[in-house]
């Protein structure tokens, strides 16, 4: 952690108990408890294999699973969105926490039906159950009022089994779900670690931030990423937006700078979304000039207008990785969430890697996003020399922009319910 830090740091973890507003895990008496820990292992999957390519969000979870050892600890997390390639079951995490946490993880391939109940029911002081992929249930992708969401069949279902609710999946902190909105709305609920660490850094980020605020874009889930740019800059917290990835493609698709179809979701409506942004907000967007695409396997880079039809863009080229670095090395803050390309392939990771190294040498507050680039800066040994690293991507890009998201305002309603009995 940067040293400039460290005093505004040691204030605010000792006022920190004074000023928040929700409940943690030392408001609780846990032991014997029945509880219901709402975890974020949505990991990186292997599309050959379909094995976990990356688990730094279920090492993360291990903080929260610990301090409960002494309840009966149900957990439960999403993985994948149903019809992507990601979404599986959640077999393969129990395995991965059961050799982190040497421990046997008791794991139902259930989510609300009578064989999870009936586990939930025989758990032992002491003993850990994984749920299966909340997602599996139908209500758990959609979006829901906290009145509605403890409506559901699953809040409904299993929320009498539990004397406490823990959220602790803040990379999901956006997501009104019944697993992050419903069960508090009918049970004393508390941050669990992971998200009250975020809360407390995040605030604390918030409140030394300097413009110009530089916010790099990368990754792939380009509608997500659109709605909450929009927010940033209109709340002053985006000056220059540098974009990379998928969500780079589909702006110099909008310029008219690539000029064939990428073959992606929904691209009609996030091409015409991204060129109302540029024509709202010319002066802050800036776009690559040059790329690597993939020709057979091999990296071949080229300057955006010689782009063929068809060609694979994986990544950035030497020129843009350079004017970015340059605007990165003026910030007064920047944000950086999502590779810059398909990282995963040696080379095509040139781009993430040469941002970071840029974000992590400028003198700006600096903050990392996401499951990829929190992987890459540790592979690069940049930790140290970054203010915030958290796993989560889009929750934090919105908790950034200054708006309230479900999960805090859920918690927040909790304590004040808890408090006030
Ligand atoms: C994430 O990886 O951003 C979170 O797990 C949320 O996933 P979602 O965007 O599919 O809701």
């Amino acid at each position: 952690m940067k040293k400039n830090f460290d005093r505004l740091k040691e204030f605010n973890q000792v006022n920190y108990r004074r000023i928040v507003k929700v409940l943690t895990l030392d408001d609780f008496d846990l032991k014997g408890k029945t509880v219901f820990l709402r975890v974020d292992m949505n990991c990186p999957i292997d599309s050959e294999t379909m094995e976990i390519s990356g688990t730094k969000r279920i090492e993360e979870a291990i903080l929260t699973i610990k301090a409960l050892d002494q309840a009966k600890l149900v957990i439960a997390s999403h993985q994948g969105r149903v019809g992507n390639n990601d979404y599986t079951g959640m077999d393969k995490h129990a395995k991965v926490l059961e050799k982190m946490l040497n421990k046997k993880i008791k794991y139902v391939e259930d989510v609300i039906g009578q064989a999870a109940q009936n586990e939930i029911k025989n758990l032992k002081d002491g003993e850990i159950l994984l749920l299966d992929n909340l997602r599996l249930c139908a209500e758990e992708n959609y979006e829901f009022s906290p009145e509605d969401a403890a409506n559901t069949i699953m809040v409904k279902r299993l929320s009498h089994l539990f004397d406490l609710c823990v959220l602790d999946s803040f990379p999901s902190a956006h997501r009104s779900h019944p697993s992050i909105v419903g069960f508090p709305h009918v049970l004393p609920a508390c941050a669990g670690r992971i998200v009250e660490r975020e809360v407390r850094n995040l605030d604390e980020i918030m409140t030394v931030a300097k413009a110009p605020h530089v916010i790099v874009l990368g990754g792939s889930k380009v509608p997500d990423r659109l709605e909450a740019i929009k927010m940033l800059i209109k709340n002053g917290r985006a000056d220059h937006v540098l974009l990379t990835g998928l969500i780079g493609n589909v702006f110099m698709r909008a310029q008219a700078r690539v000029k064939y179809p990428l073959g992606i979701k929904r691209e009609d409506e996030v091409v015409a979304k991204a060129h109302a942004l540029i024509g709202e907000y010319p002066d802050v967007f800036s776009t690559p000039v040059d790329v690597a695409i993939d020709k057979d396997g091999q990296r071949v880079e080229m300057d955006v207008r010689d782009l063929q039809t068809g060609d694979k863009i994986y990544d950035l080229g030497p020129k843009t990785v350079e004017h970015y670095s340059k605007i990165i090395s003026s910030a007064g803050t920047v944000f950086i969430s999502g590779p810059a390309g398909f990282f995963e392939k040696k080379n095509f990771s040139y781009g993430t890697r040469n941002l970071l190294d840029a974000v992590a040498n400028s003198m700006a507050t600096t903050l990392v996003s996401g499951g990829h680039l929190t992987t890459a800066l540790k592979e690069q040994g940049l930790e140290e020399k970054i203010n915030h690293i958290s796993t989560a991507g889009g929750a934090l890009v919105l908790y950034l922009t200054g708006e309230k998201l479900p999960m805090i305002k859920a918690l927040e309603s909790a304590a004040i319910k808890y408090r006030s009995q």
